[in-house]
């Protein structure tokens, strides 16, 4: 697809992955809106990046439907949407608890769900559309301290299938991308230890991949990608 003048809509565009996402789609020509719950972070990034700011949080039905109408009012139609959003939380199985599960499932699968419900609408009555879903190489398998950060991820690639088989022929592309550790502000805020170093991946070599897999032929698609470091040294 040709990204200039392409409407994309980027969920947790304030920091990290999805803020590099923004920048670069932007930097291609597209016009973009970007949300997040912190309204400071993101009236900060939505200023500096030149992009909609949209203080929205994709566990809340209210604030999703309100995203959709306000990208429609001031960007006009969806061409993108970007399922960036997450969050992760580390905990062994025997510590868990309810509040802190449930938060991971809200945002990284039912807000996932509600956002894609939505662009799903207006692309199968456009019939086209790309959705992205950004997952993590934690939808590939297990780890200690996993359990609710990569069952949501798992579940996220259970729904990215599904979504595919339902809108591939409305001409929608359903796209996940897997990234490996990547360093931004996420680790530190899931409790997740984390040593910075020039080895490991950044926010934008994911968000290189993410204008690659968009830029191509929308004959075309690349359904699952993961990105991983050559070398990471810890
Ligand atoms: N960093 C990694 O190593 C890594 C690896 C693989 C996959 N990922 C995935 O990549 C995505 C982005 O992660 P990141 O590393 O860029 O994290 P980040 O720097 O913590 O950014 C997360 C963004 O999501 C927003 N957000 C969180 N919960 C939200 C909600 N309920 N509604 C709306 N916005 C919400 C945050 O803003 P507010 O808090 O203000 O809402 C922020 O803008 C996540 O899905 C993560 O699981 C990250």
């Amino acid at each position: 697809m040709d990204l200039k003048n392409a409407v994309a809509l980027i969920t947790g565009g304030s920091s990290g992955i999805g803020r590099a996402a923004a920048q670069v789609l932007t930097q291609a020509g597209a016009r973009v809106a970007i949300t997040g719950r912190d309204p400071e972070r993101l009236a900060e990034a939505a200023r500096s990046l030149g992009v909609v700011g949209i203080q929205a949080d994709v566990a809340n039905e209210a604030d999703v439907l309100r995203t959709f109408r306000e990208v429609a009012q001031k960007l006009g139609d969806l061409d993108v949407l970007i399922n960036n959003a997450g969050i992760g939380v580390r905990k062994e199985l025997i510590d868990m608890d309810r509040a802190s599960f449930d938060a991971v499932f809200a945002t990284n699968v039912t807000g996932v769900m509600l956002m894609s419900r939505e662009a799903a609408k207006l692309f199968k009555e456009r019939k086209r559309g790309n959705l992205i879903n950004i997952s993590s190489t934690a939808s590939l398998r297990g780890a200690p301290n996993g359990t609710a950060y990569y069952a949501s991820k798992f579940a996220l690639r259970g729904m990215t299938e599904c979504w595919r088989a339902e809108l591939r022929k409305y001409n929608v592309r359903v796209f996940l991308i897997n990234p490996s550790e990547v360093i931004t502000g996420f680790a530190r805020r899931a409790g997740f230890p984390q040593a910075d170093n020039p080895s490991k991946l950044q926010s934008e070599d994911i968000a290189h991949m993410i204008k690659a897999v968009l830029e191509m032929n929308s004959r075309g698609f690349t359904p699952e990608l993961s990105v991983f470091a050559t070398n990471p040294v810890d």
